[in-house]
C-alpha cells in the first residue's frame, strides 16, 4: 500500500487485501472535487488567519486548482491503491509542494473533511435530480394537456370505480413527484450546514475562522454542534428516504403502465424504441423498461434500511462504519437519475389508445354513483339512493345489460319514482366527469387548473 497519512504511530501497515478491504477510494473518488474545494477554502482561512505563511496558503490554493484542474482533464488519474480521496489529494499537494502541502491539514480532521465533501457533492448532484423530476413531470403534463378530455375508467380495487380522464390520471401521479420534489428541498435545506472546523469530533484549538471557511463554501453557516458534525448521517436517510419515496411513486405508475400494455387492458401503445421483444416469442413486445423501474425502487428501499441500521447503535462520535454511507446513497440518486430519465423517455413517446379507454367506460357500471347523487339532487337521502342504485345494478345483471341506460325510464322509476328523462343525459362518461368539477376532480376545466398550477408549483420549487 502507499504511505499512509497515519503511518507515524503504527510500525507496520495492514497486508495489502486487509488493506484494500478499509480503504474507501473507490466510492469516495467522486468525492474528489469537492474534497478540493473543502480544502481550498480551509486553506485560504489558515493563511487568513495566521496559521500558516500566507505565501503557503497561495501556493495550497494554486496547486489545488491545479489538481482540480488535471483532475477534469483526465490529465491526473485517481490513484486506486490510496486510501481515501482526502489521503490522495493530500499526497499529491505534499509530493509537489513538500512542506507546504504538510500544512494543510491544520485544525483539520478526515472525520469534518469528509462531512464536508459529502454535503458539498449533494448541494451539486441533489438539484440536478430536482432538474429531472422538474422535467418529468413537465412531460407527464405535457400528456395530461393531450388527453383533458380522454374518458378512461378510474379503479379502486383494480375494479372499474368511476369514470375519470387519463389527463386526470397524470396530474395525481404528478401531485406526487411534486411533492418529492419538495421533500429534496427539505432535506437540502436542512443539511445546508458547513462542518468544517469540527475537527475529529471536538473542533480545533488553532483560531479557525469557521464562518469564513462556511461562507467560502457556499454554505448558510457552520454546523452547531462538533461532536453531532462527524457522528450523524441524517441528511442522507432524508435524502435517502426522499429516493425511495420517489422511486415508490414511480414504481406504481409503471405498474399502471404495465397492466395498461396487457392485451386484456390496450390502453397504452409503447413506442417501439422503449420496448423490448422476447427471444423466443415472436410476437412479444415487452414493456421491459416500466418493469425495471418498477424492480429497481426495490434496491432505494434496501438502502434507506441499510442507512438506519448502520447508525442505529454507533456510540458518539465517528466510527469507521460511517463510511458505508456514501455507497448506499449514491446508488440511490443514481438509481432515481437514471429512472425519471428512462420513465420520461417511455412516457413521452407513448400513445394511448382513447377508444379503448372510454369503450372501457361501459360494463362494470361506473356511472351508478351519479345515478344515486342524481337521486340526491332530487331530494332522496343518501343511503336510499345508493340502494335504489344498487337494485338497478342487480336489475341489470339479471336482465344481461351492461349499463343503467339500457333500462326503461318505467323500469327506472320501479326503483325509484324520481327518475326522469334528464336521467339518462347524467350517467354518460363524459356527464360523470363534467359533474365533477369539485377543487381536485377530474373535470376538464379543473384539471386544467390543476396541470397550471402543478406547473407553476415545479417552476418555483
Ligand atoms: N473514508 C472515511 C469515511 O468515509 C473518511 C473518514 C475517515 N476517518 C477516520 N478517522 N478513519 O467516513
Amino acid at each position: 500500500p502507499p504511505d499512509v497519512l497515519w503511518a507515524g504511530r503504527l510500525s507496520e501497515k495492514p497486508e495489502a487485501e486487509a488493506f484494500a478491504f478499509q480503504a474507501s477510494i473507490s466510492v469516495d473518488q467522486r468525492l474528489a472535487l469537492d474534497d478540493i474545494a473543502g480544502s481550498r477554502a480551509h486553506a485560504a482561512m489558515l493563511g487568513k488567519q495566521g496559521i500558516i505563511p500566507k505565501e503557503a496558503a497561495e501556493k495550497l490554493d494554486k496547486e489545488l486548482a491545479q489538481i482540480a484542474d488535471e483532475l477534469v482533464a483526465g490529465k491526473l488519474a485517481i490513484d486506486p491503491n490510496a486510501e481515501d480521496i482526502h489521503s490522495f489529494v493530500e499526497g499529491v499537494l505534499t509530493q509537489r509542494l513538500g512542506d507546504e502541502g504538510r500544512m494543510v491539514h491544520a485544525g483539520r480532521s478526515r472525520n469534518d473533511q469528509v462531512a464536508v465533501d459529502f454535503r458539498l457533492y449533494l448541494k451539486r448532484a441533489v438539484p440536478e435530480l430536482q432538474a429531472e423530476l422538474r422535467e418529468t413531470v413537465s412531460a407527464l403534463l405535457d400528456q395530461a394537456e393531450k388527453h383533458i378530455d380522454s374518458v378512461m375508467p378510474g379503479y379502486t380495487h383494480l375494479q372499474r370505480a368511476q369514470p375519470v380522464t387519463l389527463g386526470y390520471h397524470f396530474c395525481a401521479w404528478c401531485a406526487g413527484l411534486e411533492r418529492d420534489l419538495s421533500r429534496f428541498a427539505d432535506a437540502l435545506e436542512r443539511l445546508d450546514e458547513c462542518p468544517l472546523g469540527s475537527g475529529a469530533l471536538a473542533g480545533s484549538g488553532l483560531p479557525l475562522d469557521r464562518h469564513a471557511t462556511a461562507a467560502a463554501l457556499g454554505f448558510a453557516g457552520p454546523t452547531l454542534n462538533a461532536m453531532d458534525s462527524v457522528a450523524d448521517r441524517d441528511f442522507t436517510l432524508e435524502l435517502s428516504s426522499a429516493c425511495a419515496i420517489t422511486m415508490i411513486h414511480l414504481s406504481r405508475f409503471c405498474e399502471d403502465v404495465v397492466i395498461w400494455a396487457s392485451e386484456e387492458f390496450k390502453f397504452i401503445n409503447l413506442a417501439e424504441s422503449w420496448s423490448t421483444g422476447s427471444s423466443i416469442m415472436p410476437q412479444k413486445k415487452n414493456p421491459d423498461f416500466a418493469e425495471l423501474i418498477r424492480g429497481k425502487s426495490g434496491r432505494t428501499v434496501g438502502n434507506l434500511v441499510t442507512l438506519l441500521a448502520l447508525l442505529k447503535g454507533l456510540p458518539y462520535a465517528y466510527d469507521k462504519d460511517l463510511q458505508e454511507d456514501k455507497e448506499s446513497l449514491f446508488d440511490s440518486l443514481d438509481t432515481v437519475r437514471n429512472c425519471l430519465r428512462m420513465f420520461r423517455g417511455m412516457m413521452s413517446t407513448a400513445a394511448f389508445s382513447t377508444e379503448r379507454m372510454e369503450a372501457a367506460c361501459t360494463g362494470g357500471f361506473l356511472e351508478a354513483t351519479d345515478a344515486a347523487e342524481y337521486l340526491v339532487r332530487k331530494g332522496l337521502p343518501f343511503r336510499k339512493a345508493h340502494e335504489a342504485a344498487a337494485l338497478i345494478v342487480r336489475d341489470c345483471i339479471q336482465a344481461g345489460q351492461n349499463r343503467i341506460a339500457d333500462r326503461t325510464l318505467a323500469e327506472l322509476k320501479t326503483r325509484s319514482a324520481l327518475f326522469e328523462p334528464d336521467i339518462y343525459d347524467a350517467i354518460t362518461p363524459a356527464a360523470c366527469v363534467k359533474a365533477r368539477s369539485l377543487k381536485g376532480g377530474p373535470a376538464p376545466e379543473e384539471v386544467k387548473r390543476q396541470i397550471a398550477e402543478l406547473r407553476e408549483r415545479i417552476a418555483r420549487e
